[in-house]
């Protein structure tokens, strides 16, 4: 089976409300396998890279502020159709809209703290994963369903 690595990181409020556990535990209950981790302080810069592609839109100085205001939980998941099976179980964008059982349909309630991030292609989850680990390359997992299915 074709595994593809995706870029997800629990954003400054889920750490500080004791998230991550739950959100990895969701990840693994999925099938997904990690294959790196790290907590984080990230500084302007690296939040500016990381959301280049917003850096015109009205909220991009707020979502700066919001993603440098405490550490952050860096993680890269892999599996089969891992970017869009991240999206999936991270729900939609606006909390309001996201359903429950997604992350942020359960975790959150505003669009400016939606607790979660997670990568939205094989090329930005290249890039962020890149950004994030840089030359300390993610692990390469075995599919977690080898065992039973390979
Ligand atoms: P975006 O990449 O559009 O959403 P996603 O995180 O689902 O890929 O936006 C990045 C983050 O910017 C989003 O998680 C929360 C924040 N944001 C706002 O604060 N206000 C907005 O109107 C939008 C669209 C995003
Ligand atoms: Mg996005």
């Amino acid at each position: 089976m074709q595994q593809e690595q995706t870029f997800v990181m629990v954003k400054p409020d889920g750490v500080r409300r004791g998230l991550i556990g739950s959100i990895v535990a969701r990840f693994e209950q999925k099938g997904f396998a990690l294959a790196a981790i790290e907590l984080l302080q990230i500084d302007r810069e690296l939040a500016e890279q990381h959301y280049g592609e917003l850096r015109q839109k009205p909220f991009f100085g707020e979502l700066v502020d919001y993603l440098t205001s405490g550490p952050v939980c860096a993680m890269v998941w892999q599996g089969e159709h891992a970017v869009e099976n991240a999206r999936a179980l991270i729900g939609k964008t606006n909390p309001v809209e996201a359903a429950p059982g997604t992350i942020r349909g359960d975790y959150a309630m505003d669009i400016a703290g939606n607790i979660v991030h997670g990568s939205d292609s094989a090329a930005s989850a290249a890039r962020e994963i890149g950004l994030f680990f840089g030359k300390h390359a993610a692990a390469q997992r075995m599919d977690p369903y080898a065992g039973e299915f390979g």
